[in-house]
């Protein structure tokens, strides 16, 4: 007798489950509309080894190593799948922003990361005794890529719209619209063509109203270089800072002078649209 009473108290409470559990599915899946940004720590997953299954990947005339190398690494794309229900994002209008340790925060087309092979290198194997990487010398300056780098078996060094970067620290889906939005120079044509250009070659490293990448400093708030720097001065210093400082960690970037005063159009225009975004 006790035991029927005690199945019938069970089977009750496994319906009541059932229904609460279909009742909240039904809740959790409203359209999106507007997609909310989506973050991968790193270091967390490794922390909590949940990085993927370790494998080796051969790299042929690595573009940051200029040679042929070979790393320990993980399936960046199955670790992605992993952690982001791709099926709730507008795959087309995604950018994929790469976090680095600088600040540093390049950014690429979701769509090209998804058709690719990307890899999340975790060592280095002909690193020296005692190190996970060899060394990266860039302008003098000496680096390692701790902790990850970003490679891929599957694309040339040579295309431009896929990022490699190293000291990686996390992964970020975002709205392709986002920075867009609040950075446009909506009332002003001759800004576009700077604005466009700043998209391109400096957000990775520069903020504007709080908006972009932490390497380089601001430009924009609380004063904008264009209130500091004489305007002939600051069109040469985007086209060549080697030639105003030594040591310089911003590179030349192949800019033409026409193409720089542009720039510094957009710049000025800026510099009367100040605001402070929180990144
Ligand atoms: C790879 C990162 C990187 C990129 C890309 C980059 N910069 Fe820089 N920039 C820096 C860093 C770092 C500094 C700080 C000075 C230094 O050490 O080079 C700097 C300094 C500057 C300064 C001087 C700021 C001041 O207050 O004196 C200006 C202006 C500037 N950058 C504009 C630009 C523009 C415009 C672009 C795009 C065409 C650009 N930068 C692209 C990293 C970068």
């Amino acid at each position: 007798m006790k035991t029927v009473k005690i199945n019938f108290f069970v089977s009750c409470l496994f319906i009541f489950f059932l229904i609460s559990c279909n009742k909240q599915q039904e809740e959790k899946t409203p359209p999106i509309v507007n997609q909310p940004e989506m973050e991968i720590d790193l270091l967390a997953l490794q922390a909590k080894n949940k990085l993927g299954k370790d494998t080796v990947v051969n790299i042929s005339n690595d573009p940051v190593y200029h040679k042929t190398k070979k790393y320990h690494a993980v399936n960046a794309l199955l670790l992605l799948k992993n952690e982001i229900d791709l099926s709730k994002v507008d795959i087309k209008n995604t950018l994929i922003v790469f976090e680095c340790i600088d600040g540093y925060k390049p950014e690429m087309s979701l769509q090209l990361f998804l058709n690719a092979k990307p890899y999340l290198a975790f060592k280095d194997v002909d690193a020296p005794k005692g190190s996970n990487w060899e060394k990266i010398i860039k302008n003098g300056n000496e680096m390692n890529a701790d902790p990850f780098y970003l490679v891929y078996t599957s694309v040339s060094p040579d295309d431009q719209e896929y990022k490699w970067p190293y000291n990686v620290i996390k992964f970020r889906l975002q709205s392709k619209n986002k920075n867009s939005e609040a950075l446009q120079p909506k009332d002003d044509e001759k800004a576009m063509k700077g604005f466009a250009l700043f998209q391109k070659q400096c957000i990775t490293c520069h903020a504007i109203n709080g908006i972009g990448g932490e390497m380089g400093p601001e430009l924009n708030y609380p004063k904008s270089v264009t209130e500091y720097w004489k305007e002939t001065e600051l069109v040469n210093y985007i086209v060549n800072p080697a030639s105003f400082r030594h040591k310089v960690k911003m590179p030349t970037l192949g800019i033409t002078k026409q193409e720089s005063q542009q720039i510094v159009e957009y710049l000025k225009y800026m510099s009367d649209h100040k605001k402070v975004n929180s990144n």
